[in-house]
């Protein structure tokens, strides 16, 4: 197969990304570790820049446009961890900038969003929002920086697996929550590389496993429904791009219930004092519910992806 993203992309972007976003750090867990019965670090990405890892491929995206693509303005779609990273971005390359999210978004991401400059569209279910964004698109002629179909994209994200196995050089195992699958993608290209023997685990939720139905159909596949609490991993479809990359490099892909994740989100804050979104969690909870297989000589590394959640949403999960 060619190479879709190259590997020599991803370290590009750490020069891109150098002093512009933090080199986030890594932390050990002994309790949750002995619960799962391995060594567990912890990927601390909730403390990136705009509580997320987005702009990791945000940046990257950005560099790579013509003065004229940004001058039309930017446009995306995003359940809002990925708008909030491109409001972010837009405004530091002076880029005005629309996202569409669907009507239910949680109020503090589209918030953030609106904050950094970005005009908010709200509409639909997530499903909606892809053809709405569309349709902006064409009629604005607006530049589309896609959540996780995009190469410059994908290559940013596997930032976070270099900076992994930096700081992880005798991990066996990593686990990352997927969506669409840009952060798998660019994370498990770059492990692979570095550590061919690293296994690599997608998590997604039960309602919304795309990448889980397209690895069984052995093709990207749409869903029609998606309903979940982890509205970062709420993607509704594996594009080709992130399919034939998770086809090339990723071991497995786990599915997990709601309460699961959600039991993750607290064990976290309480004995990590981390505080993530469902989907940041939901590496996690594939370790603890048993759903990754582990060796008493395993070194774990779970992506912690974001920490963006609406406060009202935490009260009712703690
Ligand atoms: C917190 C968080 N984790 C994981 C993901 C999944 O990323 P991807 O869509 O690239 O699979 C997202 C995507 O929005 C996210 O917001």
């Amino acid at each position: 197969m060619p190479e879709l993203v190259r590997f020599d992309d991803v370290l590009s972007v750490r020069q891109v990304i150098a002093g512009k976003l933090h080199y986030t750090p890594v932390f050990g867990s002994d309790i949750l570790g002995r619960r799962m019965g391995a060594r567990l670090l912890l990927k601390a990405e909730c403390l990136q820049k705009t509580g997320s890892f987005k702009p990791r491929g945000v940046l990257n995206k950005l560099r790579s446009l013509s003065t004229e693509e940004r001058a039309r303005g930017l446009i995306t779609v995003s359940a809002g961890n990925h708008a909030q990273a491109l409001a972010w971005g837009a405004r530091q390359v002076g880029a005005a900038c629309t996202v569409v999210m669907p009507a239910a978004a949680s109020r503090s991401k589209a918030a953030a969003a609106e904050g950094y400059g970005a005009t908010v569209i709200l509409h639909g279910a997530i499903a909606e929002t892809f053809a709405k964004m569309e349709q902006l698109r064409a009629e604005r002629n607006l530049t589309l920086v896609h959540p996780f179909d995009d190469p410059q994209i994908i290559a940013g994200q596997g930032t976070v697996g270099v900076e992994i196995v930096e700081q992880v050089p005798d991990m066996t195992k990593v686990v990352v929550p997927v969506g669409g699958g840009g952060l798998i993608a660019g994370i498990a290209l770059a492990v692979k590389r570095m550590r061919p023997t690293v296994k690599v685990y997608g998590v997604e939720p039960e309602g919304a496993a795309s990448l889980f139905h397209s690895r069984a159909a052995g093709r990207a596949v749409r869903l029609d429904k998606i309903e979940t609490i982890a509205d970062g991993l709420s993607a509704p479809y594996t594009s080709e791009l992130t399919y034939a990359m998770a086809r090339e490099y990723v071991d497995d892909v786990v599915t997990l219930t709601d309460e699961q994740i959600v039991e993750a989100v607290r064990l976290v804050l309480a004995h990590c004092k981390l505080l993530v979104e469902p989907a940041g969690a939901a590496g996690v909870a594939a370790l603890l519910f048993g759903k990754i297989p582990l060796a008493p000589g395993d070194t774990v590394v779970a992506v912690l992806s974001g920490g963006n959640i609406d406060l009202d949403r935490l009260k009712t999960i703690l």
